[in-house]
């Protein structure tokens, strides 16, 4: 059974397994009316059961009071702020939920006939048109279902043009301010990552990619506006370098909140892009998907598309499936759900109003680092764009760490932000508000923030003794990643 609650109304909750009582059910089904028939007559030995499957047995209201309480432990973009750099955590519209619930989107049969799924094969087209036209590139694939699913199939198109032209080449250059899977993505596809460092305003220069590029480089994979939330403004340049020898521009487009309307890479000579919906275009985002990452790519590295490649002849949408594809990336449309609300939230906004969305990013998240310089110390006092990297050097004296300053952030209602990445910045802080917030959210942020440096000077102890006032206390992080289990056992 449920006890009463440690925090106000959230109440303690059990597992399922736990409630079970042995004849309490949670539906009722008329009878079959097909003869029932003997399993172990019929199947082999080796798929029956030993043991009955203890399965928990629980009436309705217990089952939807479980998972509503279990809800309520978790903390999410409809409750307040939720600062997440790099993550992009920003309010999905409802109206794209809405959308992607029309029963000829939400019902379609992923088998289905290109003839009986034309609307959705349109939506997928058109999509693919507006990505295209929003980053400068020339064709788009949104089969991919993750920004580092994306990363993969550029990285795949990246080694069958290099083949195509007679050397796959054996080596990728990645700044040191790269996401994680960008190298995880190049090695996949065996190539050989050479890391180069950003320079003392945390961006990359020309001549250092020129320092390492050689003909055994098959491309550069360059995140932009890269992780520091800094803009790579020396793009064109680097790109320059790249294509004189040879090599491909891969552009992680993960944070191109920052840029819609204002710049579009494949103007400033990028090869390959991703796009990650569920950063940018404000599909759901959390524990992993289902998302989606979307390809851009110059016109060359067009017979290396993923199949099936949507085309339109005489008004009607067909698959195609070309000889020189990379192959299939995933099976039947993708994670189509995530396509319709991408497709509405840029019909919602049109031209005008995505412009608009990054110019709040970059002026919301510009109000929080301007709000909070020298109360927290900044990395790199370049401009950023629509995200800040803070540390906690100007604590440290006071032995205060940047998983304190976290975690003492959840006794004020917040989510903490992303910490410790980006990696080159020692004890990192990353502070994304996003579009979103309106202005008194991030002025009650900036509040929180400043009071918990005060306490740092003033009672160390107690906010390393942070969280006080959550529904759980400070949790061995260790132990939690040493010893997870997420399987119950009877
Ligand atoms: C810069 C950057 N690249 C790649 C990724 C990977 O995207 P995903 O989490 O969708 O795999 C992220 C994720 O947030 C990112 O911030």
């Amino acid at each position: 059974m449920s006890t009463p609650g440690t925090t106000g109304l959230v109440l303690e909750e059990g597992l399922s397994f736990a409630q079970s009582v042995k004849g309490r059910i949670g539906y009722s089904l008329p009878p079959s009316g097909v003869p029932e028939n003997d399993p172990t007559a019929k199947l082999p030995k080796t798929l029956l059961r030993k043991t009955p499957a203890t399965l928990p047995e629980i009436s309705e209201v217990d089952t939807v009071r479980h998972f509503v309480r279990l809800s309520q432990q978790n903390y999410c973009k409809d409750v307040g702020l939720f600062p997440l750099g790099s993550c992009t955590m920003k309010y999905n519209p409802r109206i794209t939920e809405e959308v992607s619930k029309i029963p000829g989107f939400a019902n379609a049969h992923p088998l289905a006939m290109p003839e009986a799924t034309q609307g959705s094969l349109q939506l997928i087209h058109e999509l693919q048109q507006y990505l295209a036209e929003i980053s400068g590139m020339d064709f788009v694939t949104c089969w991919p279902s993750a920004g580092s699913h994306g990363e993969l199939t550029g990285m795949l198109m990246v080694r069958a043009y290099q083949t195509s032209k007679g050397n796959p080449r054996k080596k990728v250059i990645i700044p040191d301010s790269a996401h994680g899977t960008n190298p995880a993505s190049a090695a996949i596809c065996q190539y050989e990552v050479v890391t180069i460092s950003s320079n003392k305003d945390g961006i990359l220069t020309a001549e250092a990619v020129a320092g390492v590029m050689d003909e055994e480089v098959a491309a550069l994979m360059v995140t932009n506006p890269n992780t520091l939330g800094i803009f790579e403004e020396n793009i064109q340049e680097i790109c320059d370098v790249v294509h004189k020898k040879g090599g491909l521009v891969y552009c992680d487009g993960a944070n191109l909140n920052a840029l819609l309307g204002i710049v579009k890479l494949g103007d400033a000579g990028v090869d390959l892009l991703h796009f990650n919906l569920h950063k940018t275009f404000s599909t759901p985002h959390g524990g992993g998907g289902p998302g989606a990452g979307p390809v851009g790519i110059k016109k060359k590295l067009e017979p290396f598309l993923p199949n099936p490649v949507i085309v339109k002849e005489n008004s009607v949408y067909k698959l195609e499936n070309r000889p020189q594809s990379i192959g299939r990336m995933k099976a039947y449309f993708g994670n189509f759900g995530m396509l319709v609300r991408a497709y509405t939230y840029i019909r919602e906004f049109g031209p005008e109003g995505l412009r608009k969305i990054s110019e709040m990013a970059v002026l919301n998240a510009n109000y929080i680092r301007k709000a909070l310089m020298g109360t927290y110390h900044l990395a790199y006092s370049r401009p950023s764009l629509h995200e800040s990297v803070f540390s906690d050097k100007l604590q440290k004296d006071h032995g205060i760490k940047t998983l304190d300053i976290a975690k003492r952030l959840m006794d004020f209602g917040y989510h903490p932000p992303t910490i410790y990445f980006p990696l080159i910045v020692h004890g990192s802080l990353m502070i994304e508000p996003t579009e979103s917030e309106p202005k008194d959210s991030l002025d009650q942020f900036i509040e929180a923030m400043k009071l918990i440096a005060k306490e740092c000077e003033e009672k160390p102890d107690f906010v390393k003794a942070a969280p006080h006032t959550t529904f759980r206390g400070r949790l061995d992080e260790v132990k939690a990643a040493k010893e997870l289990k997420l399987r119950w056992n009877p």
